[in-house]
């Protein structure tokens, strides 16, 4: 039956190859934005809701409401080529005309529930089954727990029976700062179906990325590998961070470590990078719902658990460095360059920066902070509690300590003779190792290093 209707499916598409997919994004943060305007640009004709009005209004009139490289441009193209549109809800036509809704929800964790909060992507789910009167594949976008897929379409097929629908995962891999970027040069695509009928859908919407990149399995793989994915990586980054450490003690070079390390090619070279520790919107929550789900099914990650704990106590220790940098200091004020979790984001969720600076004035430092992209976000979580300088000069204003706190490009070419006349006291404490040492000291600063 199945080979049938997958047999008439191909020939429907393949009759009219220029059948453009709708797709119906559900949710316009750093994920569902990206898809929509993305799937919008390689031909699509895509609806994208979100609940919060400004955040629809601001999209609808070709603005961008996080900084993603490229987004900008491709948001504007696509609204002009009418193949995008941004709603507040999606009303019954969206729903009923859509090939594919893709959920792209928010899952932040909840210490409540010791794991991922899905409350909207079931409120969604339920929501869209209503409407639904044709064959429509529903792809779960956002990181879940593995099992979700089989409750969406438990609630699907509970709120409307009649619903001919498909429920497929195809987790997200865009790296914040490079979304646009990792969405058309993709390593993998991971569809989780085991539906013959959806395989022919997916394949027909990712088309012109490269098909060959599609790699199918079992839906709960395909939750699996998402959280698996990051929380090996999360592992690595801490790998490395510990190894800097090491290198600090004995004299070594964390960076010639890891170049070393990184030509074996089952290691390989990326994230091997030493820093305060992993943060973001990502590796934190991932590591963590992981964590937790091994130990509510009796399968403990004991290794992920150490990881998680171990860069918590590495960010709390940086607090702690930068402290001893200015311990003969009467009531040091601190120029705090870079908040959010890493450069090329506005997003400050989990950022290592802000962790640090909180730390920092909860001891009762002054803190002038300074971020190119990041001030708006950064001022949710910090509020009144530091001062917010318009550039990097202007936070150095009697410091005396500079922290690089995020490895923004333009930190990495500051005028540290310049730096010199605004500040109190000459120490740096450069946690993204971006600073020419060298280049510092001709000026006067000690300058502080992770790992080299
Ligand atoms: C990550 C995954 O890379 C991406 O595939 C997934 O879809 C979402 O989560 P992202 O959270 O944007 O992407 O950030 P990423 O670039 O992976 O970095 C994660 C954290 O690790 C950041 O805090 C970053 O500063 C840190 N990091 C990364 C290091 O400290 N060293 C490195 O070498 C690399």
């Amino acid at each position: 039956m199945i080979e049938q209707e997958s047999l008439m499916l191909k020939r429907s598409i393949s009759k009219n190859p220029n059948k453009k997919l709708n797709l119906l994004v559900v949710g316009g943060g750093y994920v569902g934005l990206t898809m929509a305007v993305c799937f919008a640009d390689i031909g699509c004709n895509v609806v994208c809701v979100d609940k919060q009005k400004a955040k629809i209004n601001s999209l609808s009139k070709g603005k961008v409401t996080i900084f993603e490289k490229d987004l900008d441009r491709l948001l504007v193209k696509n609204l002009k080529s009418k193949r995008l549109q941004f709603k507040l809800l999606a009303n019954s036509g969206d729903i009923e005309n859509s090939d594919i809704i893709m959920i792209a929800v928010g899952t932040p964790f909840d210490d409540k529930l010791d794991g991922y909060n899905q409350r909207d992507i079931y409120s969604v789910a339920k929501e869209i089954a209503r409407f639904i009167n044709k064959y429509t594949v529903i792809v779960i976008k956002s990181t879940v727990e593995v099992g979700t897929c089989d409750k969406v379409e438990q609630i699907i097929k509970e709120t409307n029976p009649k619903a001919d629908i498909e429920v497929v995962s195809i987790p997200e891999f865009l790296r914040e700062g490079s979304g646009v970027y990792d969405f058309f040069n993709p390593e993998r695509i991971i569809v989780g179906t085991g539906s013959q009928r959806a395989k022919e859908i997916i394949k027909e919407l990712h088309k012109p990325l490269q098909k060959k990149k599609l790699v199918y399995t079992t839906r709960r793989s395909s939750e699996i590998i998402k959280c698996a994915s990051n929380a090996f990586l999360a592992t690595k980054v801490h790998f490395i961070n510990e190894m800097a450490d090491f290198c600090e003690e004995v004299g070594g070079n964390v960076y010639e470590v890891a170049y070393g390390m990184g030509l074996d090619k089952r290691i390989g070279r990326e994230f091997l990078k030493p820093g305060p520790g992993y943060g973001g919107g990502c590796f934190p929550k991932d590591a963590k719902a992981l964590a937790s789900l091994g130990k509510r099914v009796g399968a403990n990650f004991n290794l992920i658990e150490c990881v998680i704990c171990a860069n918590g106590n590495r960010i709390k220790g940086f607090g702690q460095k930068i402290l001893r940098c200015v311990k003969n200091i009467k009531k040091p004020k601190v120029a705090f360059l870079g908040l959010a979790f890493k450069s090329g984001t506005d997003d400050c969720r989990c950022s290592p920066a802000v962790d640090i600076v909180l730390g920092l004035i909860n001891k009762g430092l002054k803190v002038c902070v300074y971020d190119p992209a990041a001030m708006k976000n950064a001022k949710t979580i910090l509020k009144s509690r530091v001062f917010y300088a318009k550039d990097e000069y202007e936070a150095a204003k009697g410091a005396d300590i500079i922290v690089i706190g995020t490895e923004w490009k333009q930190f990495k070419s500051l005028d540290w003779q310049k730096m010199g006349r605004f500040v109190r006291n000459k120490f740096i404490f450069d946690m993204r190792n971006i600073v020419d040492k060298q280049e510092t000291l001709k000026h006067g600063f000690e300058c502080y290093k992770i790992g080299c």
